[in-house]
């Protein structure tokens, strides 16, 4: 298994090239599926999960290959419905699949996903919404069995999450595009990524109202056509490399970002302290002197994502003061704490909220990645940390951060990929 070896230079500076978001790109090559006639996708960042899903997708009969950061798909030879547990229990989102399959062909076989360890995570929004568009749906052995009605063709519904889901209302927009009449969708999600598919589908030639709101309303069409589109910059991957600057009085430049997708994570960044500037396609932070204590709340968005909790906790055990925090959407997202208190840190974990007392340093420590945003925390750390830090378990950073290693190098962290026999 591989690990990081990171030795601590005290200063994150430089400049960063950011990549297509990993959560915008999964949703969109499930999307291809629905398409009649070949899609490309531009700016698909080169990561396990996307791998993942390609191998998913071509396991159906699919051809579809990636060159570079390009995947171009072809659905005519697709032969097979169905999603086998070997892979899909490496990734949630391959449970994305499952609408497009459903809606297109009629049919579809997935098993229950697996994917990171942050909390129970179950799919029943996706499966009560299907089921409302006329489906039949059976779990049994691990696996969701999900028929069409009468007819092959889901039918237009009005539904309400009971909760904000990202993956639910993509699963459910991608299958409205294809049911026959109108759904109606309350208490959709509004994240960017969520937008993104929203605004593909359309280039397919899905009729799509209410992008980037609570409330979508999706006029099925027959049938959905191939289409070129290119993902979105990856919001999340953004902020990271950001927090890096914050930790260590540094200077970090992102280029082929987009600001506007991240001004919750900016306005916390600018009320610790940091000078933050943007252009269309950039981002700078600079950082003097120690972060000062915020208060954070993650939310669906608009409000402060989840997926920067870990990274702006790494900033907070810097902090001159107390901050807390309080992790709102998933119940088991604090495994990271053990690991950052190895290093030194100071903090409390009260249900879902942390305490977190500034010290002035990190310690060097070998430690454990325990999910894919936790272990930039770690990796951030490690690099303001005097000493060596290993850190074990990379394999959740390589499922979500593209090229980790150069981009790192590039900011001026000392970082060496090792491999542990054990
Ligand atoms: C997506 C992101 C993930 C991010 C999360 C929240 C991808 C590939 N992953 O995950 O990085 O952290 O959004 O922004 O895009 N829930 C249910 N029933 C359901 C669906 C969800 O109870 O049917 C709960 C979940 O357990 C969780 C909350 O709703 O507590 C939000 O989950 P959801 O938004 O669905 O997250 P994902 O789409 O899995």
């Amino acid at each position: 298994m591989d690990q990081f070896l990171i030795t601590g230079t005290g200063r994150i500076s430089g400049e960063v090239t950011i990549s297509g978001a990993k959560n915008a790109a999964l949703p969109l090559l499930a999307a291809m599926i629905l398409a009649e006639t070949p899609t490309t996708l531009h700016n698909v960042p080169s990561l396990q999960d996307v791998t993942t899903l390609i191998k998913l997708i071509s396991g159906m009969g699919i051809v579809i290959s990636k060159e570079g950061n390009t995947v171009t798909c072809n659905t005519k030879t697709i032969d097979s419905f169905y999603a086998p547990y070997d892979l899909v229990k490496t990734m949630r989102a391959s449970i994305l699949v499952l609408g497009p399959l459903l809606a297109r062909f009629g049919e579809a076989e997935v098993s229950l996903p697996g994917g990171c360890a942050i909390g129970s995570r179950p799919v029943d929004q996706h499966l009560q919404a299907f089921e409302a568009m006329g489906a039949e749906i059976i779990v049994e052995n691990g696996y969701v069995k999900a028929k069409a009605p009468k007819g092959g063709k889901l039918i237009g519904c009005e539904y309400s999450f009971d909760m904000v889901t990202v993956g639910g209302t993509e699963n459910v927009i991608m299958a409205a595009a294809l049911a026959k009449g109108t759904t109606r969708l309350e208490n959709c999600a509004r994240e960017p990524e969520v937008v993104d598919l929203a605004n593909m589908l359309v280039a397919m030639g899905a009729k799509i109202d209410g992008i980037g709101t609570a409330n979508m309303t999706i006029e099925g069409v027959e049938s959905l056509h191939g289409c070129e589109y290119s993902v979105v910059p990856d919001r999340i991957e953004t902020g990271s490399y950001l927090a890096g600057a914050l930790m260590t009085e540094g200077d970090v430049l992102t280029k082929h970002t987009r600001p506007e997708l991240l001004l919750p994570v900016l306005k916390k960044f600018e009320a610790m302290g940091a000078v933050i500037t943007t252009g269309e396609d950039w981002i700078r932070a600079q950082m003097k002197g120690r972060p000062l204590p915020v208060d954070i709340r993650t939310q669906p968005h608009p409000g402060f994502p989840t997926d920067m909790q870990a990274q702006l906790m790494a900033v907070c055990c810097l902090a001159d003061g107390t901050s807390t925090i309080i992790e709102n959407i998933f119940e088991n997202r604090y495994m990271h704490v053990p690991e950052l208190e190895r290093m030194g840190a100071n903090i409390k974990v009260d249900g879902h909220t942390a305490i977190v007392k500034g010290v002035e340093k990190f310690e060097a420590a070998p430690v454990m990645a325990t999910d894919l945003r936790a272990s930039m925390s770690l990796v951030m750390a490690a690099a303001t940390a005097e000493g060596k830090s290993l850190i074990d378990r990379i394999y959740h950073i390589d499922r979500g951060y593209e090229d980790v290693e150069n981009k790192l190098r590039g900011l001026g962290v000392k970082i060496e990929r090792v491999s542990n026999k054990d």
